[in-house]
């Protein structure tokens, strides 16, 4: 599985035949690398939550690619009514689909889509286990430390994506408590470092994270495993 980080929440996952992006926020994000018309061939699109800074060019890259969405039922609903193929599951839901398994984990966040017509209810938002070929990772989405990441040791969890940024989600000190309780093999840290008020250290979380390995990723920068 490759995994390609574009800064702030995004990530490309692609293994196979399977190219994903999560969290496709291209357009101003000050820390990504390329461009929405710079993405081709995607099959799937993961959206964690609402926040412009998540479903960021969800619609046009959707588009552009023919690529299926998934992501909760309110938004789903949001962008099926913008003519975007869909999924929809919801909080604890699992499916296995063509490619591998996905599963919507809990997060504690907001979920607002902003839309022209003011904000609209995203629903709640969530993160995603997602396993392609034995290979799993969780992208935790925007949340606080929740107690609910203990049953995700269970999962066995290959490699974690986490926010480290605080502010909006958890910082440091609660995402090195997430990693206890998930337990993956190894941590990526994210949501970091975009804005000045979620400024974090990627390299104090990695010095302090005895119970995974860290591997920090520049914008642009590709892990495989
Ligand atoms: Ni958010
Ligand atoms: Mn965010």
């Amino acid at each position: 599985m490759k995994l390609t980080y574009l800064g702030h929440s995004v990530f490309m996952v692609e293994e196979g035949s399977f190219k994903a992006i999560i969290d496709p926020f291209l357009n101003g994000n000050p820390s990504s690398p390329v461009k929405p018309e710079d993405i081709k061939g995607l099959s799937h699109i993961f959206v964690t939550h609402g926040h412009g800074d998540h479903i960021g060019d969800t619609v046009e890259l959707a588009k552009s690619n023919d690529a299926l969405v998934i992501t909760n039922a309110e938004i789903s609903k949001y962008l099926s009514e913008q003519d975007v193929k869909v999924h929809a599951m919801h909080i604890g839901g699992r499916n296995k689909f063509d490619f591998g398994v996905v599963k919507l984990t809990p997060a504690l966040h907001g979920s607002a889509i902003p839309t022209e017509n003011g904000p609209r209810d995203g629903g709640n938002p969530c993160g995603f286990v997602i396993e392609v070929n034995g290979k799993k990772i969780y992208h935790a989405g925007d949340t606080g430390l929740t107690m609910d990441m203990i049953l995700l040791e269970i999962e066995d969890i290959d490699v974690a994506l986490l926010p480290i940024g605080g502010n909006y989600t958890m910082d440091i000190t609660d995402a090195l408590r997430a990693v206890e309780f998930v337990k993956p093999k190894l941590t990526i840290p994210m949501h970091y470092g975009t804005f000045p008020v979620i400024t974090a250290d990627p390299e104090e979380f990695k010095r302090k994270n005895k119970i995974s390995d860290t591997r920090i990723l520049n914008p642009g920068e590709v892990f495989e495993f």
